[in-house]
C-alpha cells in the first residue's frame, strides 16, 4: 500500500503551480505584463495568493494581505480574496479537488452537497464529507434537506468545521426533488424564509444559499428569493442562472442575475457555463457580481482557474493570450500528484478507482487518448496508474 504525507504533497503541489506559472510566462506573455520574481519559500505551504503576489504587477495585488484590489469581497467575516470560486460538484469536489482548486486560484471552495439527515443521524459517510483541511480554506460546507429543524440541527453539528454554511436550493436531480429538497424549495418561498431565518438566528458562521432562477420558465422568482435570503440573514447568494426544470442545459440568464445584483446588498455569485478566461471576465463585468463560480469547465483541468484569474486581475486592459494549455509532461505530473492526494485522503484502493475518471478528464484531447482510455479503466494500484500515465 502506498502512503503519502500531506505536508510533502503540498510541497509537490507548490512546485507544480510554480512550474505552471513559469511556463505560462515564458509561453504566452508579451513584454512584462506579469512580473515574475518568486520570493516565497516553496518548501512551506503556500496559498495561491502568495504565489500570485510574486507573479503579478505590484499594483494588481496587495503586497501585505494578498487582497486583489477591486475584486476581493467578504461573506460575513470571511475574506474572499478574489472573485474566482470553485463550484460544489457531487462526487468530484472532495478534499483533493478543493486543495487543487485553491492552489490554482480559487478564493473559496465548497464541499459537495451533504444530506442534513445523514449529519443529523451521524452517518459516517455524511460526516466524512465534512472533513476539511486548512489547505482548502475558506471552505463552505453545503447541506441539503427539506425539514427546517433538521437542517438547523445538522448545520449546528458541523458548524465548527466550516468557514461558511451553504444551503443547496437548486439541485434538479429527481431523487432530491422528490424528497422536497434542493431545487424543489424554489417553489416554496415561505419555507425558504423559514429555513434561512432559523439558521441565521443560531449560527455563528456566515450562512449562504445556492439556488436557481426559478422552477420553470413560467415561474421565475429569483428576485423574490434573493430578497428573502437577504432579509432573513443570508450573507451571500449564488445563482445558477437556469431554472430547475432546465437541468444543466439551455441558456443561462445572466441578465436576470445582473438584475438581482442590482437589487440586493449581499454578495452575489454567478454560476453557469463560465468556461474560459474571456467569458469569466465578461460575465463578471457584465453582471457586476462579486464572484463567478466555475464548475464543469475545470473538471480534470483545474489549472484553467489560474488562467482565468490571471486574465481577470493581471490583464490591466491589455489583450493577452487568455488560455494557456500546459504541455503533456506537466499534465502527467499533475495527474500523478492528484492521485497521491486522493490516496492520502481515501486509501489506495478507493483512490485508484475514483482516479480512473479523472485520468479521462485530465488527458481529454491528448494524442492517443482513445487507446489509453481502455488502459485507464484497468488500473488497480498506484503503480498501474503511473505506468499507464507514463505510456500516454
Ligand atoms: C456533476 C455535477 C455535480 C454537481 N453537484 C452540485 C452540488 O453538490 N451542489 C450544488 O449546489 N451544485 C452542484 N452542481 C451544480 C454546479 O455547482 C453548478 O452550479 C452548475 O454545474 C453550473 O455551473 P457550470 O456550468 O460551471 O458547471 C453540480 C453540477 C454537476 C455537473
Amino acid at each position: 500500500m502506498e502512503v503519502f504525507e500531506l505536508a510533502n504533497l503540498i510541497g509537490e503541489l507548490n512546485r507544480l503551480v510554480f512550474k505552471f506559472l513559469a511556463d505560462y510566462k515564458s509561453h504566452s506573455l508579451p513584454g512584462d505584463i506579469l512580473k515574475f520574481k518568486i520570493k516565497s519559500d516553496l518548501k512551506t505551504s503556500l496559498f495561491p495568493e502568495m504565489l500570485l503576489r510574486d507573479f503579478l504587477p505590484k499594483n494588481n495585488i496587495n503586497q501585505d494581505n494578498c487582497d486583489v484590489p477591486g475584486y476581493s469581497f467578504k461573506i460575513g467575516n470571511v475574506d474572499v480574496k478574489n472573485p474566482l470560486i470553485s463550484a460544489p460538484l457531487a462526487g468530484i469536489s472532495d478534499n483533493t479537488y478543493r486543495i487543487f482548486a485553491r492552489f490554482f486560484g480559487s478564493a473559496l471552495t465548497y464541499t459537495e452537497m451533504i444530506t442534513s439527515y445523514g449529519i443529523y443521524y451521524r452517518h459516517k459517510k455524511s460526516l466524512a464529507l465534512t472533513d476539511v483541511t486548512d489547505y482548502e480554506r475558506p471552505c463552505a460546507l453545503q447541506i441539503f434537506g427539506s425539514n427546517p429543524e433538521i437542517i438547523t440541527e445538522a448545520a449546528l453539528q458541523i458548524e465548527g468545521r466550516a468557514d461558511i454554511i451553504d444551503i443547496n436550493m437548486g439541485c434538479p436531480v429527481p431523487k432530491i426533488l422528490k424528497a422536497g429538497s434542493g431545487g424543489y424549495l424554489v417553489q416554496d418561498e415561505a419555507k425558504i424564509e423559514k429555513i434561512i431565518t432559523g439558521l441565521s438566528s443560531v449560527l455563528k458562521k456566515p450562512l449562504t444559499v445556492k439556488t436557481r432562477i426559478g422552477w420553470d420558465s413560467n415561474n421565475i422568482n429569483i428576485l423574490n428569493i434573493a430578497k428573502i435570503a437577504e432579509g432573513s440573514g443570508a450573507s451571500a447568494i449564488s445563482i445558477h442562472g437556469r431554472t430547475v426544470r432546465q437541468g444543466f442545459s439551455g441558456d443561462v440568464d445572466y441578465k436576470l442575475i445582473k438584475k438581482v445584483k442590482e437589487k440586493v446588498k449581499i454578495p452575489v455569485i454567478v454560476s453557469g457555463d463560465i468556461d474560459s478566461p474571456l467569458k469569466a471576465k465578461e460575465i463578471l463585468d457584465y453582471t457586476g457580481c462579486d464572484g463567478i463560480m466555475i464548475g464543469r469547465a475545470v473538471k480534470g483541468r483545474l489549472w484553467l482557474m489560474m488562467d482565468m484569474l490571471i486574465f481577470i486581475i493581471g490583464n490591466s486592459g491589455k489583450v493577452i493570450d487568455a488560455e494557456f494549455n500546459p504541455g503533456i509532461d506537466w499534465k502527467k505530473e499533475f495527474s500523478k500528484i492528484y492521485l497521491k492526494f486522493l490516496i492520502n485522503f481515501k486509501g489506495e484502493n478507493k483512490a485508484v478507482m475514483e482516479f480512473r475518471k479523472h485520468l479521462c478528464w485530465i488527458f481529454k484531447g491528448a494524442r492517443g487518448i482513445s487507446r489509453a482510455k481502455s488502459e485507464f479503466f484497468k488500473i488497480e494500484s498506484f503503480k498501474d496508474a503511473v505506468n499507464s500515465i507514463d505510456n500516454i
